[in-house]
């Protein structure tokens, strides 16, 4: 690869251990994928936050990252964590785990990471704008980054995103080139949506179309859309389909002047109802946890959570699951006080998926397609995938 002067001595290590190392990640990441250069990024968000992701072994990278003298040198924001930092015993998460969890955000805080455990970044100010170059990692984030916003992120490792942050560089291949960003296969969706499940159901549908030709999407026929609506989608398409952008004609910002592509597939209403289906084999009986926010939540849900359950209490464990700073405008708005009256618990900055809650309940009810993936996969609980606010409702029989 071709090194600017600055970045020969990142490699050199005459910008200390942990810069070096850094610059090592990208080098060698830059050469397996044929990248020419490196290229300034403006934004960075790191996964591999959840210790009960990261183990032991990933604890000590970033303690050996941090104690290298490591820094962040742009916007870097965190994927969530294994446990909300302060309520962390209400959501019956152990002491050990707790005290290894405070660790891995401590050695993220000594970088001068933004301790901000979200996968909806976007919302609280990590926010790239159309054509800015970025190195993010959250999968659901990096495919609304790409698709909604117009920047530019490959999907990032947790190692590859720290060392983004720590030199403010990425190898530019994959699609922070143009010419990568072209779709190949058409989408003609011929269905009405509007629940946030419906777009899980539909990143389903697509997501396995594509899963093994990894064709970028061009969908038509949706004809409005919400920020929720969206953000499910991301997080359902890279779920099911690996994949990290798409455009979705007279919404996404690329989308207009771009070619639809000749070959097209119909989604019909059939089978987005089948995928719904494929994913409900739990009874409502058998409900014993009930999640929402994933993605996290917008302060919009909150608000709609709060007045669904207002005078009512709820008969479930049930998670709200949302960033600590969009949390906090709840606060103000006296949404978590209605909404903890009615039993309900927050999960601030972390969620149903990266918490250890392995075999902890029997079957989760949501609205998130990508979290039925996962609660089956990695929780081994059943699942039931429903509208928002019937998800609500059913917290209280
Ligand atoms: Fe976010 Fe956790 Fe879902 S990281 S996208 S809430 S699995």
């Amino acid at each position: 690869m071709l090194l600017t002067a600055e970045e020969k001595e990142m490699l050199e290590g005459a910008q200390g251990r942990a810069t070096q190392k850094a610059m090592q990640i990208l080098v060698a990441l830059g050469e397996i994928y044929g990248a020419e250069h490196m290229i300034p990024v403006t934004s960075v968000q790191i996964a591999g936050v959840s210790y009960d992701n990261l183990g032991e072994a990933g604890l000590q990278f970033l303690s050996e990252m941090a104690e290298g003298g490591g820094k962040a040198r742009v916007h870097t924001t965190l994927n969530p964590a294994g446990m909300d930092i302060e309520s962390w015993r209400i959501l019956g998460i152990q002491p050990d785990f707790a005290e290894k969890q405070e660790r891995v955000l401590d050695a993220y805080s000594r970088m001068d990471v933004i301790t901000t455990c979200t996968c909806t970044p976007y919302l609280t100010g990590n926010l790239p704008l159309l054509g800015e170059h970025i190195a993010w990692s959250e999968s659901s984030a990096v495919c609304y980054a790409n698709s909604v916003l117009g920047a530019c992120t490959n999907r990032e490792g947790g190692p590859s995103a720290l060392a983004s942050s720590l030199t403010g560089r990425t190898p530019e291949y994959g699609f922070h080139l143009v010419e990568n960003r072209h779709p190949r296969v058409t989408f003609l969706v011929d269905a009405r949506l509007a629940e946030t499940s419906e777009f899980g159901g539909l990143g389903k549908v697509i997501g396995e179309h594509i899963q093994s030709s990894k064709a970028i999407p061009y969908i038509r026929g949706i004809q409005a859309v919400t920020l929720e609506n969206l953000k499910s989608f991301c997080a359902s398409l890279a779920t099911y389909g690996g994949a990290a952008l798409f455009h979705m004609e007279g919404i996404t910002p690329e989308a207009d002047s771009i070619k639809p592509p000749a070959e097209q597939v119909k989604i019909s209403k059939i089978e987005l109802e089948a995928a719904i289906q494929s994913l409900n084999d739990a009874t409502v009986a058998e409900v014993d946890f009930v999640s929402l926010g994933c993605p996290h939540l917008s302060i919009h849900e909150i608000e709609q959570i709060a007045q669904l359950l207002e005078g009512r209490q709820v008969k479930k464990e049930f998670w709200i699951t949302t960033a600590r700073a969009t949390m906090q405008i709840a606060d103000r708005c006296g949404y978590t006080s209605i909404i903890e009256a009615a039993g309900a618990k927050f999960a601030a900055d972390t969620c149903c998926v990266v918490a250890p809650i392995q075999g902890r309940f029997t079957a989760m009810a949501t609205d998130s397609a990508k979290a039925c993936y996962y609660a089956s996969a990695k929780n081994q609980f059943k699942t039931l995938l429903l509208p928002f606010d019937e998800v609500v409702r059913l917290a209280c029989l």
